[in-house]
């Protein structure tokens, strides 16, 4: 099976073992405590899943500075996004041992605890480099760079222990899996050559054949949906009415076990090109040999160009750096002429009224007035549910 990224083994932070867990809840009830905001709550959660193999905890300055700059750690660790906590809180000293609280459960009960190694102050230029090396942009109505820069200017770094998965595993118990789940489930299901799709969306026929496409066009064994559970900007779908629609697409339009439908607790970052290294990064941890990534991958608005994420992969990523492989596709759609869903560089003859293209906002309305798109752009199953789901809204 694939290698983790950065160590043989993976090392997740979760606590496994229960006594431990239990005496660490224990301690870090008498420990002074740190309300996280969501960013670095998701880190905790991605960290202690495996998912950011091989960090042992958050990055100090140096590291997020060379992570943002370069993409590697000081000591040469390959990293495409700084994993930090940054807060408003200046409490906290250096050397000491703190509970990091839950901003996004009930009662803000312990998620983690902290070894804080440094506590460094981080001026206006160090947020906005990073910022702008990571987004690609300063522009405040980028969701992302709103987020990160609005996060704080205390850093603090150190290893840390995480005690549970916050709302993830509760909320989405058949869908979120730690990293160490997913390489289990891999190695019991006998799949060597595995497709990871990234996903924040529900998925329409493009998205569907794209799936099909790559697992064909590889010769995979098994394709690993992989959606987001956390945080996204207002206006997207929620991950619950996702779930849903991409386990009906699945149950109904692919083969029994093929298909792993899974989620991950991270909050989007709307980052673009550097996003897709991170969800390659990530990917690999999980075992799989591919990710797709296809057009505006990880996008937002206008920021990014449509092929942006793939080209970072042939000119800043060094060969050296991940095992797993990217899989390019081209914008992605139906071909009213060839009566399927095609990759429009594989139909040079076509034009663009050969092609059945919606925008999201004309889907979103077709759905709110329970009107379906059309089959070709939409699986009937699939436009139910999130037809229900906007007019359940519009109701609201
Ligand atoms: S993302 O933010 O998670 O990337 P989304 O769920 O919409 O958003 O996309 C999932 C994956 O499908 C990404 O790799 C994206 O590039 C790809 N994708 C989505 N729609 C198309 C399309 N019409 N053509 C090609 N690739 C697409």
């Amino acid at each position: 099976m694939i290698k983790p990224h950065g160590s043989d083994e993976l090392n997740p932070l979760y606590v496994e073992d229960e006594q431990k867990r239990a005496a660490l809840l224990a301690e870090a009830e008498a420990l002074p405590s740190l309300l996280l905001n969501s960013a670095a709550a998701a880190n905790a959660v991605m960290l202690a899943g495996g998912y950011f193999n091989p960090l042992t905890g958050y990055m100090n300055l140096a590291d997020a500075l060379s992570a943002a700059e370069k993409m590697h750690t000081v000591d040469g660790l390959f990293f495409p996004v700084p994993i930090v906590n940054l807060t408003n809180d200046t409490g906290v000293t250096a050397g000491s041992r703190i509970a990091l609280r839950d901003p996004n459960v009930e009662g803000h009960p312990v998620l983690a605890v902290m070894d804080v190694e440094a506590v460094e102050a981080v001026s206006d230029e160090q947020i906005a480099f990073m910022a702008e090396k990571i987004f690609r942009t300063l522009d405040e109505k980028h969701p992302g760079v709103a987020t990160f820069t609005g996060l704080g200017q205390t850093l603090l770094s150190g290893p840390i222990e995480v005690l549970n998965f916050s709302y993830f595993k509760t909320d989405f118990p058949d869908t979120f899996r730690t990293a160490v789940e997913i390489r289990d489930e891999i190695a019991a299901n006998g799949w060597e050559k595995v497709v990871a799709f990234q996903t924040r969306n529900p998925m329409h026929r493009a998205h569907e054949e794209l799936c099909r496409m790559a697992m064909e066009q590889l010769d995979a064994d098994g394709i690993l949906i992989h959606m987001l559970l956390g945080k996204l900007k207002p206006g997207d779908i929620p991950a619950d009415v996702r779930d849903a629609a991409i386990r009906k697409m699945v149950e109904v339009y692919f083969p029994p076990n093929t298909v792993m439908v899974t989620g991950y607790g991270f909050d989007m970052l709307y980052a673009g090109p550097r996003e897709a290294v991170l969800h390659a990064v990530f990917r690999q941890n999980c075992g799989c040999t591919h990710l797709i990534v296809g057009r505006d991958h990880a996008g937002v608005g206008d920021y990014y160009g449509g092929f942006d994420a793939q080209t970072i992969f042939d000119e800043e990523v060094p060969e050296d750096a991940l095992e797993l492989e990217i899989f390019s596709a081209d914008h992605t759609a139906y071909s009213k002429k060839l009566n399927k869903v095609v990759m429009m560089r594989d139909v040079p003859d076509h034009t663009p009224d050969d092609f059945v293209l919606l925008s999201g906002t004309a889907v979103r309305e077709m759905l709110g007035k329970g009107i379906a798109p059309p089959p070709e752009f939409s699986r009937p199953e699939v436009a139910r549910i999130l037809s229900d789901y906007y007019q359940s809204l519009d109701a609201g």
